[in-house]
């Protein structure tokens, strides 16, 4: 029988038990386009149950240093959308405090963002190149970024991605880097992501109202999988699946390509508030118990089995029956996802799980259960310095989003091939929105 402990307290909101800080000790580092001389980059994951502030140094090379992290709960997001900005701001403020404040307000940030309003496609333009030597240029690659945004016009979206898959270059198939080799007719495939610009909007407000520039907004799977899966895993094939508090992020990829990437509106939250409801419990305590004695997997839980929460017995198969219930209706949404997107039968690399509620006992034996696929369970890789506060499921999304602040910075020369990401014009959509405050 497991015995709990009864001592811990749930903090109220505000209270620093709550803030956690953690800096490593580093020396001064420099701000210059130089690729051999540092550089700060900046991280914000505003999820559902905590906000993380973060800084690393990159130098030209990869892994990134993770210099300073700072950790906030989250109010005023529901299912990853702010549904109250001054709540939201308040705890964006609390965290970028936490990882040493000032710095962060200088930016530039990379802010991740999640949600049902996020929809993904893949979709494929042709253009006809008439310039006199054939040759595929830089620009003509971005008259076909600029295609691929068009070509599924919403009013209400805003594209926020668009990464291309491959190119077909006067009907041959399957080229990653069309720069410099001669087409008449070019066709680019790509996964295009958008999101409900009003969403976005408020995002970025809560953000900015704490002063912070925002210089990309990354999809927060994609900032996941930067940090969890190796080029090898998406040359391969390989799903990766972000169990956060509010929702469950999706990313495939195929032959080193995003394929898929789907946002599932169910979260840890959820798996806690129907235990709560099943155990008449407050939700705080119902948390308590799924993170301490929750189980996926209810058949191998002892039917007389009982915890103990402050003075109160509960019945641990009860618990684990509530949670593996929605462990299945979660793992059946993203295998429905990828059955859909047709890559399920592509992914010899298996599913790699993350976020917070991938902790969840038993819940990588269920997923190969019911995706049909090896499931493992991943922290954030290839990073650098005093790691180990970093290396928890729950903050890959952070330090995937300094990944993506790094490649973007100029550090090395971008990749203007097949997966390489193009942050478009989200930044500049919202530029006038927003007040940016100094630093
Ligand atoms: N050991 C554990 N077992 C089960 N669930 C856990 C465990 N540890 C944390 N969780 C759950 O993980 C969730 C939080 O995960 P995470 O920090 O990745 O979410 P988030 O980034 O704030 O949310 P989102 O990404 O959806 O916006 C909570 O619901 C929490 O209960
Ligand atoms: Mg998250």
């Amino acid at each position: 029988m497991r015995k709990l402990r009864t001592s811990t307290c749930v903090p109220r909101r505000g209270s620093w038990s709550l803030r956690r800080r953690w800096r490593g000790t580093v020396p001064p580092v420099g701000r210059t386009g130089n690729a051999n001389v540092s550089k700060l980059v900046y991280g914000l994951d505003v999820g559902t149950t905590k906000i993380v502030a973060i800084a690393g140094r990159v130098d030209g090379r990869r892994p990134v240093e993770v210099l300073a992290m700072g950790e906030a709960p989250s109010y005023g997001l529901r299912r990853g959308v702010v549904v109250d900005r001054e709540a939201a701001t308040e705890s964006v403020a609390e965290a970028i405090e936490a990882c040493g404040g000032g710095k962060l307000r200088g930016g530039p940030v990379s802010v991740g963002i999640a949600g049902s309003h996020i929809r993904s496609l893949n979709t494929e333009v042709t253009l006809l190149n008439r310039s006199r030597n054939r040759l595929v240029t830089e620009r003509f690659l971005k008259r076909l970024h600029a295609e691929a945004r068009g070509a599924d016009p919403d009013e209400d979206e805003e594209v926020l991605h668009v990464v291309p898959r491959s190119f077909v270059l006067d009907g041959t198939e399957g080229v990653r880097q069309p720069v410099g080799l001669a087409a008449r007719r070019v066709t680019m495939r790509a996964h295009v992501v958008s999101g409900a610009i009003s969403s976005i909007q408020n995002l970025l407000g809560a953000v900015e109202d704490c002063g912070v520039r925002v210089s990309r907004v990354v999809l927060e799977p994609l900032a996941s999988a930067e940090a969890c899966l190796s080029p090898d895993d998406r040359q391969m094939g390989t799903a990766l699946l972000d169990i956060g508090g509010g929702t469950t992020d999706i990313a495939a990829f195929l032959r080193g390509s995003l394929a898929h990437t789907a946002v599932v509106p169910i979260g840890g939250e959820s798996f806690s508030a129907d235990v709560a409801y099943g155990l008449k419990l407050p939700f705080e305590d119902a948390e308590r118990l799924k993170v301490r004695y929750g189980s996926a997997l209810s058949d191998g839980v002892d039917d007389v089995a009982p915890v103990l929460l402050d003075d109160r017995h509960h019945s641990a198969k009860f618990i684990s029956q509530i949670l593996e219930y929605r462990a299945r209706e979660v793992l059946e949404f993203a295998r429905d996802s990828l059955d859909h997107a047709r890559v399920r039968n592509s992914l010899p690399g298996g599913i790699v799980l993350t976020g917070g509620g991938s902790q969840l006992e038993g819940f990588g034996q269920l997923a190969e259960e019911i995706l049909g696929m090896r499931a493992r369970l991943a922290v954030p890789r290839r990073i650098k310095g005093d790691v180990k506060p970093v290396q928890k499921p729950q903050y890959s999304t952070a330090v995937g989003l300094l990944y993506f602040a790094a490649k973007n910075d100029d550090l090395r020369p971008k990749s203007k091939g097949a997966g390489a990401f193009d942050f478009g014009s989200i930044v500049a959509a919202v530029k006038g929105w927003f007040r940016v405050l100094p630093g």
